[in-house]
């Protein structure tokens, strides 16, 4: 029987740009603030940055290689690769990773949809400083308001998932993505020059190694790998649509510089905002939610109408990012039912939306009328958060780089980083030492560290 092509995407733009938009996502706006805030600052993102360029983009280039040597799904390319070996668990896990992520994900994605409607009904302006934290906790911990965003966030993932890879994933993350960048720069250069966001330019640039212990190592990792999209086939899946000529090293590279200015961008917002309105850079995980609003009044307070602007547009990006990201998490569990139990993709994408709206709607619960109700000492959304970042996703990137670096066939290697030995790749010793030794030992050193045997 003749095979009907697979699906892919069509331009080399595309190709960045699905990527980029898979990386770029809460996790830089919302949670390296937040983990950075918990760490101490500048030293956190030093470390940060170290795992970016030793495990993150190495292990991403492992994952394009995996998926376009395949051509399959997440939770299939192992055992194309490796036909009949425990590698496919690696992929198996990988698909379940992804619908822990995106069930708790997708309840901070709603709160984005909550803030979209404040921000244009205007009801940020008449608030105080201390209101805006007040009435985040109030809404993150009501039981139907935060679950109907959610599973409406949901749906909206679902509808451009079912729309396909090309008009639905690539066609949405070539316009988001230029928007949202440029929006950012604007507001870094917007919050730097508030009274009193000195101190938060300090927080970031100056390094207190003092403060540098076991976690900040295993936060800067799990957010390395976390805000690249890295560690559960993400990159599989999208690898597995990219086309022969894409050169796939220079595609790692972009996705991680993008993903990276962008993290350090929100850094340089909300740093210098949550100082110079007397927040707390620890306060965790509400820092976006409660600063910003706050800032946008503080900072345009004269002029109201540049305040509701920055605030719609703001919100709504972020939700944009939260998109493309959730509609990658999405597509790797998507594809995996679609081609392997030869479901059609309206239907694997609805047993994947159904899982999640369940497991999602319960953690939001979680924040609220469960809150008593905690596993290991976190609630449920904590624990889909840390164990996803801090613990699937560094134990899926190990293996992955065992996996190209040691399993796979040398020459499969070279041919797919050097598309069939038509590329210049300098670097190629370079990256296959990483894959074979310095990534995975420097994952079970920080394992090993936090566990205190090191
Ligand atoms: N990288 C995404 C973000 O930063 C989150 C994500 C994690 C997406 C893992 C896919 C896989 O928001």
């Amino acid at each position: 029987m003749e095979k009907k092509e697979r699906a892919g995407f069509s331009s080399k733009l595309g190709v960045i740009l699905a990527s980029a938009g898979s990386a770029v996502g809460l996790g830089n706006i919302w949670r390296f603030p937040y983990e950075a805030g918990n760490h101490g600052g500048a030293a956190f993102i030093l470390v940060y940055l170290g795992c970016v360029l030793m495990l993150g983009i190495p292990i991403m280039l492992a994952e394009l290689i995996i998926g376009r040597q395949a051509r399959a799904n997440t939770g299939e390319a192992f055992d194309k690769l490796a036909p009949g070996t425990p590698w496919k668990w690696v992929g198996l896990v990988g698909v379940l990773t992804g619908i822990l992520i995106l069930s708790y994900y997708s309840v901070v994605a709603g709160w984005t949809l909550e803030f979209i409607g404040e921000a244009v009904t205007n009801s940020f302006a008449d608030k105080q400083a201390g209101d805006f934290i007040q009435s985040f906790n109030a809404f993150t911990t009501n039981s139907w308001r935060p679950v109907i965003w959610t599973v409406t966030f949901l749906l909206l993932t679902h509808f451009i998932i079912v729309r396909g890879v090309e008009k639905g994933i690539e066609k949405s993350s070539k316009i988001m993505m230029p928007v949202l960048f440029l929006l950012m720069i604007l507001m870094a250069v917007c919050t730097a020059l508030l009274p009193g966001a000195g101190a938060g330019l300090t927080f970031l640039l100056k390094p207190d190694f003092g403060k540098v212990n076991a976690d900040v190592f295993l936060g800067a990792m799990g957010q390395a790998f976390f805000s690249l999209s890295v560690g559960m086939g993400v990159l599989i899946t999208y690898g597995s649509y990219f086309k022969k000529d894409t050169n796939l090293t220079k595609t790692a590279f972009s996705v991680g510089m993008i993903d990276t200015l962008v993290a350090i961008l929100s850094g340089f917002i909300i740093f210098p905002a949550a100082f110079a309105v007397g927040v707390e850079p620890d306060s965790g995980s509400g820092l976006v939610f409660i600063t910003l609003p706050n800032v946008f009044q503080q900072a345009f307070g004269e002029i109201p109408v540049l305040a509701y602007i920055f605030s719609v547009m703001f919100y709504l990006l972020l939700a944009l990012a939260a998109l493309t990201s959730t509609i990658s998490l999405h597509e790797v569990a998507t594809s995996y039912l679609h081609e392997h139990y030869r479901l059609t993709r309206k239907r694997a994408a609805t047993w994947v939306t159904t899982a999640c709206i369940i497991l999602a709607t319960l953690c939001s619960l979680s924040l609220g009328v469960g809150k008593n109700m905690t596993i290991f000492g976190f609630t449920l959304f904590n624990l889909f958060d840390n164990i996803t970042a801090k613990v699937l996703l560094p134990v899926g990137g190990f293996f992955i780089s065992i996996f190209v670096g040691w399993y796979l066939d040398k020459n499969v290697v070279r041919s797919e980083l050097t598309n069939g030995g038509t590329l210049r790749l300098p670097i190629y010793q370079l990256i296959v030492f990483i894959l074979k030794f310095l990534a995975p030992i420097a994952i079970v050193c920080i394992f090993a560290n936090e566990l205190g045997l090191l």
